[in-house]
């Protein structure tokens, strides 16, 4: 059996949860390994929709262990929140430490996080990143300036303090003399952080190990990436990007495995592209056919999962996706959202750009340029409505569909592994099994 990563193909929401939870029924543990609770992956099982944030999808699987790796920025008071519920809705037992394990060196996301975030997305006039304002950027500046909380810095409360006070030191200054705000009180922070600490103490692990044994034991694992391909740190559009590596990279620092443990990389894509959030969008479909984008989003219920925000709607960007294909090692597509496409007049496939009278096919680097892209398009008849019920094969689907894949595998090179045509677990047509 072959471990698998799965990674967004483009700019988050791309149905990653569903992958996951689909997938989480072939291995025996499911990571997490970067972002935090900015993420939002919605689940239908058995009609219920479950909409999750930090701990993995994988969890709706009564026998899995789930594992939240060094890479992630670990919010104590949301992870609580969504125990809660699912002890509420009886998706997990009464010991729900037996299956959900936190990573002793994630770094935690405090409350001056967050503040942090929210006043630096108000005061930044025209360069707003717009961020979920989860306190996501400012958790990982501290991991990387080295003035982070860990984890296992929660469970000793004798030399929290101290770090605490280390941590706050800069960010009250900036809090006071640039944003105007309110200063942060150390005995609150510190009081919180004990008491979390404590609450938290059952879930702590050392999840390398556990990996590591699990390794040993040739234990399928299932890595479950957050946010998008274009959204990564290093590669993405930058500066409109979250702060980690969400790339297939991300899953070996963000979980100390090593590279041999990878086995397979699915990008999960939908057969449209959204992004919420500003940053340049090739090709966005707001201004030039705003009817469409509005009736794509209403048929697709493209809201974010986190913050509600719309998202903003797009045409297929096969320049962007082989981009990500190659950024990730994808060995593999997983195919979303088919069905929101439905007896559209037309399809139009984004092949190569336009940036300044010339042709290119890589994405560029910068923002700047990023935004004077005008894509080109193919323009091919779509598929019109089908029963999605009548679909065994994929030599049932309508013939318009079959080759919209087959375009989207001659452009990339890799094969579609999956789609699916609807919400629901059996909505969906396996076309390979990448943990073999
Ligand atoms: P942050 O991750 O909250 O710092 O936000 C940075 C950018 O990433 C913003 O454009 C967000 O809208 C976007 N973003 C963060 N998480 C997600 C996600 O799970 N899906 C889609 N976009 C996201």
């Amino acid at each position: 059996m072959k471990n698998v990563v799965i990674v967004g193909a483009q700019w988050g929401d791309e149905g990653k949860g569903k992958v996951v939870d689909l997938y989480s029924a072939k291995a025996e543990y499911i990571v997490r390994y970067q972002g935090g609770n900015n993420a939002g992956h919605t689940l239908v099982v058995n009609g219920k929709k479950t909409v999750l944030h930090l701990i993995p999808s994988g969890i709706l699987h009564a026998d899995k262990v789930c594992l939240i790796a060094n890479g992630v920025v670990f919010d104590p008071e949301v992870f609580f929140k969504e125990i809660d519920s699912l002890l509420a809705s009886g998706a997990i037992s009464d010991r729900p430490y037996d299956r959900v394990r936190v990573s002793d060196r994630a770094h935690v996301i405090l409350p001056y996080h967050r503040l942090l975030d929210s006043v630096r997305e108000a005061k930044a006039a025209g360069g707003k990143i717009g961020t979920t304002v989860r306190g996501i950027g400012p958790a990982y500046e501290d991991k990387v300036s080295r003035r982070g909380i860990r984890v296992a810095d929660l469970l000793d409360a004798k030399t929290l303090r101290a770090k605490i006070e280390h941590a706050i030191e800069e960010k009250n200054v900036l809090l006071k003399n640039l944003y105007g705000a309110d200063p942060i009180a150390l005995d609150a922070v510190y009081d919180t952080c004990v008491g979390l600490g404590e609450k938290l103490r059952p879930y702590v692990a050392d999840v390398k190990s556990l990996l590591m044994t699990a390794l040993e034991q040739k234990r399928p694992m299932l890595f479950e990436g957050a946010q998008g391909t274009l959204l990564d740190i290093d590669h993405g559009t930058y500066p409109f990007v979250t702060s980690s590596n969400t790339i297939a990279g991300g899953a070996l620092t963000g979980s100390g495995v090593g590279e041999g443990a990878i086995g397979s990389v699915i990008g999960i894509m939908k057969a449209y592209v959204t992004r919420v959030g500003s940053g340049p969008f090739p090709t966005e479909i707001e201004e030039t056919e705003p009817a469409l984008a509005e009736k794509i989003r209403a048929v697709g219920q493209e809201f974010g999962a986190t913050t509600g925000r719309k998202r903003r709607i797009g045409w297929l960007d096969l320049v962007a996706l082989k981009y990500a294909v190659q950024v990730n090692g994808i060995t593999g597509l997983a195919l979303m959202k088919a069905d929101v496409l439905n007896g559209l007049d037309c399809l139009k496939l984004c092949t190569s750009y336009s940036i300044g009278g010339n042709t290119v096919y890589d994405l560029p680097s910068r923002a700047e340029d990023l935004a004077r892209i005008e894509p080109n398009y193919d323009v091919y008849p779509c598929w019109p409505n089908y029963d999605a019920k009548e679909v065994k094969g994929f030599d049932d689907l309508p013939e318009e569909l079959r080759e919209y894949i087959r375009k989207i595998e001659a452009f990339t090179g890799v094969p579609v592994v999956l789609l699916s045509v609807g919400p629901g677990r059996e909505e969906t047509l396996e076309l390979g099994n990448p943990f073999e």
